[in-house]
């Protein structure tokens, strides 16, 4: 049997934290129907020591059958007390007025929530039949988008590098899964039955087969928060209509890594602070703000320019309307501090 304390990691990985010898004992020979196992959850954690979080889902099944292991996991990070997730797409009542009209500070704002299926496994443990049945349903109920949504679906396989390289750059398309995505089984068949869509106008975006089988995207110059909020959701209702998504009432929507769980929502911007961001206590101020910091070309990248990628930190125990209030009195006083410097 697997020893956790032979197992030489950061100590402050969440799954070095959680993932305890009883654990590991009280899980062992639980199968999930899509053959996740305590053993595949930690396997990203134990090959890449540098981790954050460590542990991945295979299927939704694992949140449950695996609870020993994910539910501390989940209470840490996003300081949840597993209470019910609740659901809330109005912008009723708060303020949603451009906060930079003049394009000084925020280049440009994207919105995206994961999506998985109840009935299919996630990316990790997905079989190469049920990724290409997955991918024609998906791009079915794409294609039922109306008006400024609808558009086409460009899959990867097939794709000539130039154009790939490009919509990558653009901050549009997904690379190949990183260390930490390899490990846990989500770059098998690569390029096969990976796409996206694209509405005509470039503003509304899916990845298929990521790190989530959806990732659901609004995205534009500038910041206009509340624009891209409200896409999303019109986009959300009509997909809802059609697809049938992992998810309970106390997790919400269900996701390949346990920091997604819940709305599923990462909001954010561009945004260029370079005198906040070279002062010493940026992170010290995001953290306290509740948002995270990347670099400008997405998760464990650099920054160029003074430019980050700022965004909500927490995911579930909050809902859709208090992440778009987060991200906008966040960058309020971004841009309040970074004025003041
Ligand atoms: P996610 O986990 O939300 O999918 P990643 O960190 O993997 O995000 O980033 C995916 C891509 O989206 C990257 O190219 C990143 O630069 C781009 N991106 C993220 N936020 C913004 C934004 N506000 N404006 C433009 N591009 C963005
Ligand atoms: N598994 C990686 C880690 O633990 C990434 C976790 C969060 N990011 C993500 N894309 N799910 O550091």
């Amino acid at each position: 049997m697997l020893l956790m304390t032979e197992i030489k990691t950061n100590p402050d990985m969440l799954m070095k934290k959680h993932c305890t010898e009883e654990v590991i004992t009280k899980l062992s020979g639980v199968i999930t129907p899509h053959g996740w196992t305590v053993e595949k959850a930690i396997q990203s954690g134990i090959d890449n020591p540098d981790s954050s979080i460590g542990v991945y889902a295979g299927d939704p099944e694992s949140y449950t059958m695996l609870a020993p292991l994910f539910d501390p996991v989940i209470r840490e990070y996003h300081n949840y007390d597993m209470s019910g997730h609740k659901s809330d797409f109005s912008l009723e009542g708060i303020s949603t007025e451009n906060l930079d009209p003049t394009g000084a500070y925020v280049l440009s704002t994207r919105i995206r929530v994961g999506r998985n299926f109840a009935k299919y496994a996630f990316p990790s443990a997905i079989s190469s039949e049920d990724r290409a049945k997955m991918e024609s349903e998906i791009v079915e109920a794409l294609q039922k988008l109306p008006g400024a949504l609808a558009g086409d679906y460009f899959p990867l396989d097939g794709m000539t590098e130039d154009v790939r390289q490009q919509m990558v750059a653009d901050h549009f398309l997904f690379k190949q899964g990183d260390r930490f995505l390899e490990s846990v089984g989500v770059n098998r068949d690569w390029p096969k039955n990976r796409g996206i869509f694209f509405s005509h106008d470039k503003k509304f975006l899916v990845w298929v087969s990521e790190e989530d089988s959806m990732r659901i995207i609004s995205m534009q110059s500038g910041a206009d928060i509340a624009e891209v909020f409200t896409r999303l959701a019109t986009a959300l209702a009509t997909i809802n209509a059609h697809l049938n998504f992992a998810f309970d009432d106390i997790r919400g929507y269900h996701t390949t890594c346990p920091t997604n769980l819940g709305t599923a929502m990462r909001a954010s911007v561009h945004i260029k602070i370079p005198k906040l961001s070279a002062s010493k206590n940026f992170k010290d101020v995001c953290a306290t703000l509740g948002l995270s910091i990347r670099g400008v070309h997405g998760e464990h990248s650099e920054s160029s320019d003074g430019i980050y990628d700022i965004s909500n930190k927490r995911r579930l125990g909050i809902t859709e309307k208090e992440i778009f209030q987060q991200l906008y009195d966040g960058v309020k006083k971004l841009i309040e501090l970074e004025k003041s410097l």
